[in-house]
């Protein structure tokens, strides 16, 4: 039996991701795939729940380290309930977000609480994407684009310009260390141009 591949889109707020991985869903789709398009934090009805506690209200309402307990408990929720069984499935699955954005917003820009992240990781999520694709897009425009959808679930944007400078690097060093499963894209094109290069990519996983 084969199962299929989880595809996962990181970046900082407002560069695109959403954007790209629904084109990628609608390229994969048109070719005849069997692919879902989930996200995170969410993806699934418990984890959505969680998202809301998460995404709205004061920046300072929770610590970066319960924040690593929650993201980590929606995670757990849409892996169970979501994307282990559409991968057993042999279904592809594409997450808008997924463990790279704990290492790098709770992990690293939010405090040094790397280890923990990790620890956590491994003892309740332990799965790595098959592919990711890193968005890599200039801050300022990406977090004024971000702002202007006026989502309400502005928590994170309202944390300021220097934390997406932060977050950036953090993105940037991470994937040069798994240069196996992440691919850098540069977002600062029109959203067709990106998305050819996530699809060639794609296809030739
Ligand atoms: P993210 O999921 O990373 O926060 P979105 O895909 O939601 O980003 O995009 C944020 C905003 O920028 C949206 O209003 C979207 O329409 C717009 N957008 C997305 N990609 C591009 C692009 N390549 N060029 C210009 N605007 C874009
Ligand atoms: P998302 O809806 O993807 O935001 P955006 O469209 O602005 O990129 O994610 C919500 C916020 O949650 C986002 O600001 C990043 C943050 N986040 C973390 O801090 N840690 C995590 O593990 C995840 C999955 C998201």
């Amino acid at each position: 039996m084969t199962t299929g591949r989880l595809i996962t889109f990181e970046g900082i707020d407002g560069s695109g991701k959403s954007t790209q991985a629904r084109l990628l869903h609608d390229h994969l789709t048109a070719k005849g795939q069997d692919a879902i398009l989930t996200r995170e934090p969410g993806g699934a009805p418990g984890a959505e729940d969680i998202r809301r506690l998460l995404v709205e209200g004061d920046p300072d309402r929770w610590s970066p380290e319960t924040e690593i307990l929650l993201f980590t408990a929606a995670r757990r929720d849409h892996l169970e309930r979501t994307i282990e069984p559409a991968l057993k499935r042999g279904t592809t699955v594409i997450s808008d977000r997924f463990a790279d954005s704990t290492r790098v917003y709770q992990g690293a820009a939010r405090g040094d609480l790397r280890d923990l992240v990790d620890r956590l990781h491994d003892a309740v999520i332990a799965r790595e994407p098959d592919l990711t694709f890193v968005i890599d897009m200039d801050p300022d425009t990406a977090l004024a684009r971000g702002l202007a959808r006026n989502s309400g679930e502005d928590r994170f944007e309202d944390m300021g310009a220097a934390f997406q400078h932060k977050l950036r690097a953090g993105f940037l060093a991470l994937a040069k260390s798994n240069p196996d499963r992440c691919h850098l894209i540069d977002g600062n094109r029109p959203p067709e141009a990106v998305a050819q290069d996530v699809a060639a990519i794609a296809d030739a996983l």
